[in-house]
């Protein structure tokens, strides 16, 4: 140890520039021993990475002395992008946030600051050669209340910008930092904001942005009828209103952009978004129309295609790079564009093979705006990215050769900010997080280690204790699973905490008892389990029926981002009661069907089978089209069963209702259920989302 016990005492540090067996990469050597700290590095960037490794380093002892343990590290990052994204338009942050924000990307080691600064609820960056953008586009006049759809308007004026002067400060502060701040400006889509500020920019300059009746807020209201009709928008999702690709006023406006915002940035990247831009418009549209029939395009996915190139040429005659989301591969990608694949591995994967460069961040696991808790309490736009499927990614997909693995660049977190309303709140998505991503960047792939991880964590929990940063502890949740008996009678709980100092109680009525193995249960009951004094808990409510805890069997698997818990998450007694605040509870299907099999075990009397749905349109989950149920008798084959035929029942499903199960009704004697729940198919014109696939979303089957 070396022991740093004040000025006369002090150890030196010394830095030392050399060359490292790198090829040219940045890379650092530390060493600590007894004649103190030595760092040598190619760069100076790998000397500061340096020093954010020996902070890591640093306990302060019981006698409040500092120790650092000997060390001889050498270090490179395995990958060259190492990106954290902050969406600060549909919520602002000051830019005292911003800077810590970046302190926290350059305490892990991050290079690369992905800045979202427009989109539907905001234009964050002023504009000399166009004001509104801020004077209007900055501010909307209320917000949803909760969770979307949420529960009305709080009428609150919300919005903020950045100076010019504050961007550059930022910059400025980054690059000091040794990261690099790429700016995003959304287009053609998510331009809600500046379509406010500017009319011009929409298809449809006379047509009112449209916000629900449930969600609008009261100034809203009015204005709209004192012929403001274009507003900045007050709930989350996709919109129609997009700027106009027929009109040439529209791409004049967004070079102007282009031209202050690039002089903003030195960054050789520039992110123009182009994700979740509905056609729905353009299709109607006659300048778009006309633009399509002059350059021979087929289709409003071409039209997009054709949007983003003539930007890209733009940006490159500027000697920027492009980069996109993955819908820039919708139409074809443009020459040298740079993909972020979002909308899980494929788009990057793709890209990769037609030989682009990619940057990976799959929403499944590194949208940091998901749960890391199954027992979470604050509101998340849903999902499930645990910081051991952070530690567990791995960039390169393995559909990759070695040679197409090269073009991935590297990866990079997103952090939403719809439920992030504060900086407190970022943090807690933020951590422990993003240190396991870090590693992911940073460590080579055979040397990732869980179990390792594991045994540091306590140390990084110290670490951010005593910053004072606010961190999420669901590492130490006590986790319910629930599985199948082995007999197919009933259901297994299995309770876990990674806690090892806490026993895990489970209270019964007055009857409390610790934990000691899992629970069968067998029939409709509640759950109530407690980590030592209260410091995790869970509820867990049962509702048995003939279906509960038997076989089953799916066909068709559900997409990788709503796996549930599996095929046995319909019959494991669970019925959502939160909708997406619980998705762990759904599976659910991007425009495939439901073909469940369930077994009873035995020919049984049934009556009703009700199937659990959720229908939210706004989240491009619809119900069902139709639902078809089989029922199959078992024949014994030693002749004792009557000859029951087996017999289909199928109910159409009226999309205009609101549903959250629908009932089959038949008297029958039967052992196998076959159900098929058909997806809706294509998202209809005029509904968020047009055109896409639709979410089937299913939760229990239920068998009377
Ligand atoms: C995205 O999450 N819409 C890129
Ligand atoms: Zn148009």
């Amino acid at each position: 140890m070396v022991y740093f016990t004040g000025a006369n005492n002090a150890a030196d540090i010394a830095f030392k520039n050399q060359r490292m067996p790198t090829s040219g990469k940045p890379a650092y050597q530390l060493d600590i021993n007894k004649l103190g700290v030595t760092v040598t590095s190619n760069f100076d960037e790998p000397a500061f990475n340096a020093i954010q490794t020996l902070f890591q380093l640093i306990r302060i002892d019981t006698n409040k002395q500092m120790q650092i343990p000997f060390a001889k590290i050498f270090d490179h990052a395995r990958f060259d992008y190492r990106g954290m994204h902050l969406d600060v338009a549909r919520h602002f942050f000051p830019v005292s946030f911003i800077k810590k924000y970046i302190d926290y990307l350059a305490a892990y080691k991050f290079n690369t600051f992905h800045w979202h600064l427009t989109d539907d609820q905001g234009w964050r960056i002023d504009i000399k050669k166009y004001p509104e953008l801020t004077k209007t586009g900055a501010w909307r006049n209320g917000s949803i209340v909760g969770r979307y759809p949420g529960k009305g308007n709080d009428n609150k004026p919300y919005g903020g910008f950045y100076t010019e002067a504050e961007i550059k400060e930022v910059v400025q502060y980054a690059k000091e930092r040794y990261i690099n701040v790429i700016p995003e400006i959304e287009m053609p889509g998510h331009s809600s904001a500046a379509i406010a500020a500017y009319r011009w920019l929409s298809c449809f300059p006379e047509k009112p942005t449209e916000i629900p009746a449930n969600m609008i807020s009261h100034n809203s209201i009015d204005e709209q009828k004192n012929g403001r009709i274009k507003l900045v928008q007050e709930t989350w999702g996709v919109f129609d209103d997009v700027f106009c690709a027929g009109k040439d006023s529209t791409f004049k406006f967004l070079e102007d952009v282009i031209d202050e915002v690039t002089e903003l940035f030195p960054s050789k990247y520039f992110h123009l978004g182009a994700d979740e831009c509905p056609k729905t418009h353009w299709k109607i549209c006659p300048a778009c129309q006309k633009r399509m029939r002059d350059n021979n395009l087929k289709d409003e996915h071409e039209l997009q295609s054709w949007f983003v190139q003539r930007i890209e040429k733009y940006l490159n005659s500027k000697g920027k790079t492009m980069i996109g989301w993955d819908e820039i591969l919708e139409g074809g990608l443009a020459p040298k564009a740079v993909v972020m694949s979002w909308r899980g591995e494929a788009g990057g994967i793709e890209a990769a093979k037609q030989k682009h460069a990619v940057i990976m961040t799959p929403g499944n696991p590194v949208y940091f705006d998901h749960s890391q808790s199954k027992n979470e309490d604050s509101v998340t736009i849903g999902g499930y990215n645990p910081i051991e499927a952070v530690y567990d990614y791995e960039p390169i997909p393995k559909e990759l050769n070695a040679d197409e693995g090269k073009y991935i660049l590297g990866a990079q977190a997103n952090m939403w900010s719809e439920y992030l309303a504060y900086p407190s709140k970022v943090e807690y998505m933020l951590f422990p997080r993003i240190v396991a991503l870090s590693e992911v960047l940073w460590s080579p792939k055979e040397k990732r280690d869980w179990k390792d991880f594991e045994r540091r964590l306590p140390g990084v929990f110290e670490r951010l204790d005593k910053e004072k940063i606010n961190y999420s502890k669901a590492y130490y949740d006590l986790v319910a699973t629930v599985l199948p008996t082995e007999n197919y009678q009933g259901i297994l709980f299995d309770l876990k905490s990674k806690n090892p100092n806490e026993t895990i109680f489970v209270h019964g009525g007055d009857n409390v008892f610790p934990y000691t193995s899992p629970l069968v249960i067998n029939k409709s009951q509640t759950i109530n389990a407690t980590l030592g004094d209260n410091k995790s808990q869970l509820w867990q409510k049962f509702v048995f029926n003939k279906a509960t805890g038997k076989k089953i069997n799916i066909i068709t698997e559900p997409s990788k981002s709503y796996p549930g818990n599996g095929a046995f998450t319909l019959v494991d007694g669970i019925q959502n009661e939160k909708g997406l605040a619980k998705s762990s509870e759904f599976l659910g299907f991007s425009g495939t069907n439901l073909d469940a099999t369930i077994d009873l075990g035995k020919n049984m009397d049934v009556s009703n089978i009700t199937l659990h749905v959720l229908k939210m349109e706004g989240s491009w989950i619809y119900l069902p089209g139709q639902v078809e149920v089989t029922y199959i008798p078992y024949h014994d084959p030693a002749g004792i069963s009557p000859d029951i035929p087996i017999e289909m029942v199928t109910a159409t499903i009226n999309p205009n209702e609101d549903l959250n199960k629908i009932e089959i009704k038949k008297e029958k004697l039967c052992r196998y259920i076959h159900l098929v729940a058909k997806n809706y198919g294509s998202i209809p014109a005029g509904k968020p989302g047009a055109g896409n696939p639709a979410w089937l979303f299913v939760d229990e089957i239920e068998v009377h």
